[in-house]
């Protein structure tokens, strides 16, 4: 596993979308697994600035989110906010889960066959919980697991509780699962602030634990975590 130390949550935008745009400026296609949440706000606003500054397309770029919650389409408008209305990809190259699917199983097989469709991920960036969740996979999550609906656990639900002022917070979310996500060709991982720091002590540790999942990627030949000064407060 490959560490990137960065001083601050800036730099660490700046130097993950760096890492992301030479790979758009270089490829003729891409897939992304991308995530939402705090920490990679700061990369879409350099990869969107980027887009316009560069005069760069990102139109050969497909991407693939790892999660949305049931019944909700709050991910679906992070992502239009925050990244794709700012750049010129094909708005049929992005994809999330459909939370409001009437069958959130059968929108899971779905969203597994249209990856595959794709030609699996090219990069698929994380964030990661203070109990170590990789997209949602919570605690105790089989890391052969596939894209399915997940029960969110209370400290999740508390971390995000500010995305749902105007509706009730949804207690399910569909996910990627560990076993889609470490079939991903290439993965960054972003980390940044003290309450990551346990989480990243215990990935950069080395074993295996279902109880925290992103240990998972310790099994991944090619994973790349970006962590900040306070993420990588417990490491010697
Ligand atoms: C979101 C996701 C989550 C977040 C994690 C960290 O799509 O997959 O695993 O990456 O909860 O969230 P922040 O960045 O808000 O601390």
């Amino acid at each position: 596993m490959n560490l990137i130390s960065v001083t601050d949550e800036e730099e660490l935008s700046r130097t993950a979308a760096e890492i992301l745009f030479a790979k758009i400026k270089s490829a003729d296609r891409l897939v992304f697994g991308l995530p939402t949440g705090n920490t990679p706000l700061g990369m879409y606003r350099y990869l969107s600035k980027y887009s316009n500054e560069y005069k760069q397309s990102y139109q050969h770029v497909y991407t693939v989110n790892l999660d949305e919650y049931a019944g909700s389409e709050t991910y679906h408008n992070y992502m239009e906010k925050h990244f794709f209305q700012n750049i010129d990809i094909p708005s049929e190259h992005t994809h999330l889960p459909n939370g409001k699917a009437d069958n959130l199983e059968d929108e899971c097989v779905r969203y597994e066959g249209l990856i595959s469709k794709l030609g699996g991920i090219d990069v698929q960036v994380l964030g990661i919980g203070e109990n170590g969740h990789i997209g949602f996979n919570e605690p105790g999550t089989n890391f052969d697991a596939r894209t399915h609906v997940v029960k969110l656990t209370p400290s999740t639900l508390q971390a995000n509780a500010k995305y749902f002022t105007n509706e009730e917070q949804p207690t399910e979310a569909i996910t990627m699962g560990i076993g889609t996500i470490l079939e991903s060709k290439e993965i960054l991982l972003l980390a940044a602030g003290e309450r990551k720091a346990r989480a990243v002590m215990e990935l950069l540790k080395g074993s295996l634990n279902e109880e925290i999942p992103a240990t998972a990627l310790t099994m991944h030949p090619n994973v790349t975590v970006l962590a900040d000064q306070g993420a990588r407060m417990l490491l010697d």
